[in-house]
């Protein structure tokens, strides 16, 4: 029998999602072992220290440039409404109860807190970025003054920080909502995962001719 399947994400979408994944793996493993001397052994991922050190910017700007394909893919529906606070409001309940947890029934395609993870992506690579570029050895950090490359370097490891917080959400919340994952592997979600986390979006691909049953593998 052929199941509902959906299709939420592309080839070149899900392409997109894993070259950005590769290139934080990396550049978080070499700025690690850049940031403290008990993480040195992360150098081994990238070549070793002075690799790590040379790749870690290269690695840095090859993520942003990535993520801007995937920010101009998504934002639109990215962009806050107010059932996304709604949606927030009962995030307690999602925690708790699970699969029991009575979620709004107006849901898009992405709910608040995939949203909020979002803008927290785009923001710190942002400032990852433009930090990033004013102590960079090889190329700016000569002609930056010194007080504001020590102000840039702070930064840098608190987006760091907060990125990497983001990103345990983030994959966490891939894990743990069952068949999430499948989206961004093969492209397609079941009926009942769509009803089920984004009654709204499950609705418009119904409605529209969208929806195209395949199936199931
Ligand atoms: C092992 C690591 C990762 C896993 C397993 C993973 C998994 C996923 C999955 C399953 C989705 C689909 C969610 C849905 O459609 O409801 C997704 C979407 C997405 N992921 Fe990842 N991801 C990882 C790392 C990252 C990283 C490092 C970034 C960026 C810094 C990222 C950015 C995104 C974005 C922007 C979306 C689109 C959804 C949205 O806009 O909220 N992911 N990811």
């Amino acid at each position: 029998m052929k199941k509902l399947q959906l299709q939420r994400y592309n080839a070149g979408q899900r392409s997109n999602h894993w070259a950005v994944v590769t290139c934080f793996v990396l550049a978080a493993a070499s700025g690690f072992a850049l940031f403290h001397p008990a993480l040195f052994w992360l150098t081994a991922l990238v070549g070793g220290p002075q690799w790590a050190r040379i790749l870690h910017p290269y690695l840095g700007i090859a993520m942003f440039v990535l993520f801007l394909g995937m920010f101009f893919m998504f934002v639109s529906a990215n962009r806050w409404r107010k059932e996304d606070s709604e949606w927030l409001a009962s995030a307690g309940d999602v925690v708790s109860k699970g699969n029991q947890a009575q979620l709004p029934q107006n849901v898009g395609k992405y709910n608040g807190g995939q949203k909020i993870v979002f803008w927290l992506f785009t923001s710190c690579l942002v400032v990852l970025l433009a930090t990033g570029l004013l102590f960079w050895q090889a190329w700016f950090a000569s002609s930056v003054p010194i007080g504001l490359q020590r102000v840039a370097v702070l930064l840098h490891a608190v987006a760091a920080f907060v990125l990497v917080l983001g990103f345990i959400v983030h994959v966490y919340a891939a894990l743990w909502v069952k068949g999430t994952l499948h989206a961004m592997v093969r492209g397609t979600v079941s009926g009942g995962w769509a009803k089920h986390h984004h009654p709204q979006w499950y609705r418009e691909q119904m409605q529209g001719q969208a929806a195209t049953k395949v199936p199931r593998k």
